[in-house]
This record gives structure tokens, C-alpha cells and sequence, in this order.
């Protein structure tokens, strides 16, 4: 038996990194995404293979006048995907009570490990892959549950949102708790029209989440404010949203960057990219997820011609995106 799930990616509108704190985010689904399949095994083993998740495989570098070169490859981010696998396998495992040897495909439309949530749908589409194929079906909360765990397990601190969003789909008010996060799905009245570009991310997420512990337990006062500005804006930005009101969630999204910037984890060339986006006419615009390189997103109903030319000028690679996809959703199961 083959079963194929696939979960989307995400942009988070406003509130990473202050949501690991407790603080509310707002997150919207997107248009593209990773195709997880899982097939049984007569042995129990985990065999993993992953296509097209658009990581650069080598970069050969050539010193002038030297025949040395140096060969580096990314091959780090591929096996971090495979440790989500891995870890959701267990996780489900455990919680079954029941366990499978498997094979494990996965295909990405978006690029991996470049702060569009594709952890979150690794993790989330491998336990729902894998729990039908052993015969049950979850329901979304208790997936994204399990989602969260394995995040946790692999990265040490994450918070619910980016598996609350890849299981649920479409844009979410999330605000976590020591127990269950309050999750509400907004019912938007206008479109998102939003270009995303994207960089060569230089840092792990888990490398910029401590980089934000390091720095809140050496100035806790001002991390503290900071987490709580963001955390102002993220209620301002769900109630403009609400309201169709655009031009304010854009500058929301614009005080949002400059304090993802204070807490050191933008990069120059993700500052590229949003200050570009802007002068292009963009209504905002930020990095979203994690940092460190990766993705940003500008918000910009009617200019998004001009902005993914701004964002190609700096180098860096747009692409369209619709907000507020479907979630986890099963595409196809085979005998
Ligand atoms: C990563 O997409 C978002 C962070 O806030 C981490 C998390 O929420 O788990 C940086």
C-alpha cells in the first residue's frame, strides 16, 4: 500500500521568533507544496528518498591561478530533512503503539529549509502519510500535536505554529499556552496578493533560536519589549487584517522586520530584499520565518511585477505566492 499526502508551506505575516516566547503570530498557508509518500515494507527499515527539494547539490569554487578548488556541498540541509522523518516516524510510532518499515518520498515545490515551513510539512505530512498507511486516521489537532513534538525533538525549541498552520491550512491567529495553543482561523474578506523572495540561507533554525535565547538572557528587559511590541503588532496586524485594511498590516509588517533586525536575526541580503520590495511599492514587506538568510515576503496588491523585478535586481529569486492554501490534504492512496 502506497499513501501520498501533501502539506503546504508558510509565511508568517507577523510574530515569528516572539511566538517561541509565547507571543500570538499570524500565519498564512501558501500555494505551494511538499509531497510526502509512504509505502510499506516487508523489513523494517526506513528507506528515505527526496527529489526536487531545490537545494544546490555542490559549489566548486576555483582559486585563480591555482589549480586547487574547494568543494562544498548542502548536503547538511538534506539530512536535516531526513531527521524530521525520522523523528515523525518514531513519534507516530510510539503514539500507534503499531510500527511499519517504510519507504519515504519526498518532493517539494518550494525550496527546503528556507523559512517557508517545510520542516513543519515534512513532519506533519510524514504522520499523516504514515498513520493511514498503518490503518488510522488522525484528526488534524492530534496531527499537528504530533508535528509539534517532532519539531521540538529535532530542533530543542520550536513553537506550535508553523505545524498548527501546515496541518489546518489557511490564515491563523495562533497563541500558544503551556497546554494547547488557541488557534483561530481567520475568515479574510480580501486577497494577499504577495511576492516572496528567496536567498541562500546561512543559518539553521536551531542556530537562530539560540542566537535569540543568547541574546534574551544577556538583555532580558529589551528582548522582553521587544517580544512584546511584536506581539502588539501581531493584534493590530489580525484586527487590520480583518478589516481588509492592507495599508496598515504593510506597515505592521514593516515595524515587524526592523525588530526581527534588532533581535539579529535578518541577514544584509534578506535587508536587500524587503528595502528593495519597498522602494518597488510594496505596502510592506519582511523576512519571514527564522532568519538567518531564507525568505521574505512583501505585501503588494497591484505592484507585483515591479517587486519581483526589485527582488531579482538584488539578486535575489522571486516568486508569486497565494496566502491561505489548503492544508494537509491526502492525495492519493494505492493498493
Ligand atoms: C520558524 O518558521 C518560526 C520560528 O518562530 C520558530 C517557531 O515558531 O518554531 C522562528
Amino acid at each position: 500500500m502506497k499513501v501520498t499526502v501533501s502539506a503546504p508551506g508558510k509565511i508568517t505575516l507577523l510574530g515569528e521568533h516572539a511566538v517561541v516566547y509565547g507571543k500570538p503570530a499570524l500565519v498564512s498557508a501558501i500555494n505551494r507544496r511538499l509531497y510526502v509518500a509512504v509505502e510499506g515494507r516487508s523489513d523494517s527499515a526506513i528507506r528515505v528518498s527526496a527529489l526536487d527539494l531545490h537545494i544546490p547539490g555542490l559549489i566548486l569554487t576555483f582559486k585563480e591561478g591555482s589549480k586547487d578548488y574547494l568543494i562544498e556541498t548542502d548536503y547538511d540541509r538534506i539530512v536535516d530533512a531526513m531527521a524530521y522523518v525520522r523523528k515523525a516516524i518514531e513519534i507516530s510510532s510510539k503514539h500507534l503503539a503499531s510500527k511499519s518499515g517504510v519507504n519515504v518520498t519526498i518532493r517539494s515545490e518550494m525550496p527546503v529549509g528556507a523559512g517557508l515551513g517545510t520542516s513543519a510539512a515534512i513532519a506533519v505530512g510524514t504522520i499523516s502519510a504514515y498513520t493511514r498507511l498503518l490503518g488510522h486516521d488522525l484528526d488534524p489537532e492530534e496531527i499537528a500535536r504530533l508535528g509539534h513534538m517532532t519539531e521540538l525533538s529535532v530542533q530543542g525549541a520550536a513553537s506550535p505554529m508553523d505545524t498548527a498552520i501546515s496541518t489546518m491550512g489557511g490564515t491563523l491567529f495562533i497563541r500558544p499556552t503551556s497546554g494547547k495553543p488557541k488557534i483561530e482561523k481567520l475568515r479574510l474578506g480580501v486577497g494577499l496578493p504577495a511576492v516572496v523572495g528567496y536567498t541562500e540561507r546561512e543559518s539553521r533554525t536551531s542556530d537562530l533560536l539560540k542566537r535569540v535565547k543568547v541574546l534574551r538572557e544577556s538583555t532580558p528587559k529589551v528582548v522582553d519589549s521587544i517580544m512584546g511590541t511584536i506581539g502588539y503588532a501581531v493584534e493590530e496586524g489580525k484586527d487590520a487584517l480583518l478589516r481588509g485594511d492592507l495599508e496598515v498590516l504593510g506597515r505592521l509588517m514593516n515595524v515587524n522586520h526592523g525588530l526581527l533586525e534588532a533581535l539579529g536575526v535578518s541577514s544584509k541580503r534578506l535587508n536587500d530584499m524587503v528595502y528593495s520590495s519597498r522602494s518597488a511599492g510594496a505596502l510592506g514587506s519582511k523576512m519571514t520565518g527564522a532568519g538567518g538568510g531564507g525568505c521574505m515576503v512583501a505585501l503588494c496588491p497591484g505592484r507585483e511585477d515591479k517587486v519581483e523585478i526589485a527582488i531579482r535586481v538584488v539578486g535575489g529569486e522571486p516568486f508569486r505566492a497565494a496566502l491561505s492554501g489548503d492544508g494537509v490534504r491526502m492525495e492519493s492512496a494505492e493498493k
